[in-house]
């Protein structure tokens, strides 16, 4: 298999594979990990091209940064390390999620993340959620603090909707917008698109396989192990889930139409949105656990849909019934006007 292109994320942004690979899943939400085959997974993603890796200091508790720390430091200088901030946990109540974008606590997770990664620089640091009480120029001047200090290179945001984009963007260049997007997500087009588009910003699309639905893996969540993250989500849950499993029918026929899989259709379709909405870069941060994947996946980077398929997916996400999220108050969806 011969290495996947490059592509720069923002105006002034890191230069990084055109597919990257999210390593949640290495360490929590998506049933057992596998601490060998993780590791031989990143070793591998790497040298097929891929260089964005993607974690947040969140995943596992600050264990997938920890995880993920010596494979960055092997190969400092190809990889693009990008991390986040913003969520808080707490160990009495696994349930909990606080938002926390003040600028102290900024200034105290980043330097968290550098220790647990153990190196010297962050290359993309997003801010993972937004918490509407805190005034957005403070959170980014602070973010903005980081790269004149040397601890972060970029700035990225995650679920925010347009306006909140432009606003950040004032502040200090933002490299990139981390939301999700796919087949069957398709929020972050109503007013983040436009405004990446118009600034310059690239889109990293996470979740862009549904969570592991659109390709057919699970079609209900009662098919996941007892603490799965997904179990928990209304998409995947009682009558959501079978009409939803139905609307991923498309996709696996379009995948024997092309001699591809639904795993590829589904992330040709997301790596296709640049061209449909003039975005500078669309890099979508399919998460896996193991090499086979890895590899189907980037095979996607070779796939492309002609008008007739496109066709036959745009009207799926209106159909799909449940939100992407229990509670889904701090998304961007929330602060939609
Ligand atoms: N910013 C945010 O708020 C946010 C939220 C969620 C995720 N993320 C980031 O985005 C990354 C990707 O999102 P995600 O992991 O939630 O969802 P995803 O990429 O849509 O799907 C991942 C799931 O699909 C499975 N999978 C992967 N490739 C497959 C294939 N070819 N065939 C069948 N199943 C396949 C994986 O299982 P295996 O491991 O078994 O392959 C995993 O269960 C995460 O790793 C994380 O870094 C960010």
């Amino acid at each position: 298999m011969s290495s996947i292109e490059t592509t720069r994320l923002g105006t002034g942004g890191p230069v990084v594979g055109v597919q990257g690979l999210g390593c949640m899943g290495m360490s929590e939400f998506y049933g057992p990990t596998d601490t060998g085959e993780a590791l031989a997974t990143l070793e591998r993603a790497l040298e097929l091209g891929v260089t964005l890796f993607d974690t947040a200091d969140i995943y596992g508790s600050g264990a997938n940064e920890e995880l993920i720390g010596p494979f960055v430091r092997a190969h400092r200088e190809q990889v693009v390390l990008a991390t986040k901030f913003a969520i808080e946990r707490r160990a009495d109540d696994p349930a909990y999620r606080g938002i926390n974008n003040d600028p102290a606590y900024i200034r105290k997770a980043v330097d968290a993340s550098l220790r647990r990664l153990g190196v010297d620089v962050i290359d993309l640091y997003y801010m993972h959620r937004r918490d509407p009480d805190v005034p957005l120029a403070e959170s980014v001047g602070a973010m903005a603090e980081l790269v004149a200090a040397g601890k972060v290179r970029h700035l990225g945001l995650s679920e925010v909707t347009g306006p909140e984009l432009r606003e950040a963007h004032a502040v200090h260049p933002i490299a990139a917008l981390q939301s999700e997007w796919s087949v069957f997500a398709r929020g972050v087009e109503r007013s983040a698109v436009p405004a990446a588009v118009e600034l310059g910003v690239a889109l990293v699309p996470y979740s862009p396989l549904g969570r592991g639905f659109l390709t057919g893996a699970f079609a209900d969540a009662g098919q996941l192990g007892a603490g799965d993250f997904r179990r928990n989500l209304p998409q995947f849950t009682g009558e959501n889930a079978a009409g939803n499993a139905e609307l991923v029918t498309p996709i696996r026929k379009i995948a024997e139409r092309l001699g591809a899989t639904a795993a590829q259709v589904a992330l040709a379709w997301v790596q296709q949105r640049a061209e449909v909405h003039g975005l500078t870069a669309v890099v979508p941060i399919p998460g896996t656990r193991r090499r086979s994947r890895l590899e189907e996946n980037l095979g996607a980077t070779r796939l492309v849909l002609g008008a007739e398929e496109l066709a036959e997916l745009e009207p799926l996400a209106a159909e799909v019934s449940g939100g992407r999220y229990a509670d889904m108050s701090s998304t961007a969806d929330a602060r939609e006007v």
